[in-house]
């Protein structure tokens, strides 16, 4: 499963990405909001930063508004992945900048019909929001489940990305349906490390460490 980092926090996305841990960058206007600066300018910093798909989001809600702006945002550089929201304006626009050579990744997805929409539209990513289903107490990995199936069945090309990732365990269950990518915040990024048995297991070997005196440098 690849991972995207869900920010547009430079020094995060450096941070991941000197790991190896960064696939791809996902925004969205709300991150884009928060970082408070210009989208393009700091579209372009993070596009400098990682190789793999970088995701700016249009703003317009007409199609013809969209796509002069997926335009726009796509000449950004060759990494550029358009997102557009799941509306028909936002297919229509995905249809046009995949024929054109342009991923897009349509997003706000939140049932199978729409991600199967978006694959007869070409999209080259789905980002079916998990968290925001929890939030409403409808089961967000189940959707994930129920798009890989009808993808499989199917054989169809568009990258399930699963979205608003809220904890750890997202990531693996997502990993364990078969989520194409994963896009989550930092935090829950370095979250994915911790397990309380290993901090335990570290205090014990420490205590013995000074107990034993050993060095090895
Ligand atoms: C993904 O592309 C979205 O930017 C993001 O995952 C939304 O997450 P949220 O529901 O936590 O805002």
């Amino acid at each position: 499963m690849k991972f995207f980092v869900d920010t547009a926090d430079i020094d995060a996305i450096k941070e991941l990405n000197d790991l190896g841990m960064v696939d791809g960058v996902t925004t969205n206007p709300s991150i884009i909001a928060k970082s408070g600066r210009d989208i393009i300018e700091v579209t372009k910093e993070i596009c400098d930063i990682v190789s793999g798909p970088v995701s700016a989001e249009v703003v317009a809600l007409d199609a013809e508004g969209m796509l002069a702006e997926g335009r726009k945002l796509a000449k950004i550089a060759p990494n550029i992945a358009v997102k557009v929201p799941l509306t028909w304006a936002g297919l229509k626009t995905c249809k046009t900048l995949s024929d054109e050579g342009t991923m897009v990744n349509v997003t706000l997805c939140f049932s199978a019909n729409q991600a199967l929409l978006a694959a007869k539209a070409g999209a080259t990513f789905i980002s079916p929001f998990i968290g925001r289903l929890d939030d409403i107490n409808l089961d967000g990995l189940e959707l994930i489940e129920s798009i890989r199936v009808i993808y499989d069945n199917y054989g169809f090309d568009t990258q399930i990305l699963a979205a608003s990732i809220r904890t750890a365990n997202h990531m693996s269950d997502c990993a364990k349906i078969g989520a194409d990518v994963a896009t989550a915040p930092p935090a829950i990024i370095k979250a994915m490390a911790n397990h309380v048995l290993t901090d335990k297991g570290l205090a014990g070997f420490m205590a013995d460490i000074e107990k034993a005196g050993i060095k090895i440098l």
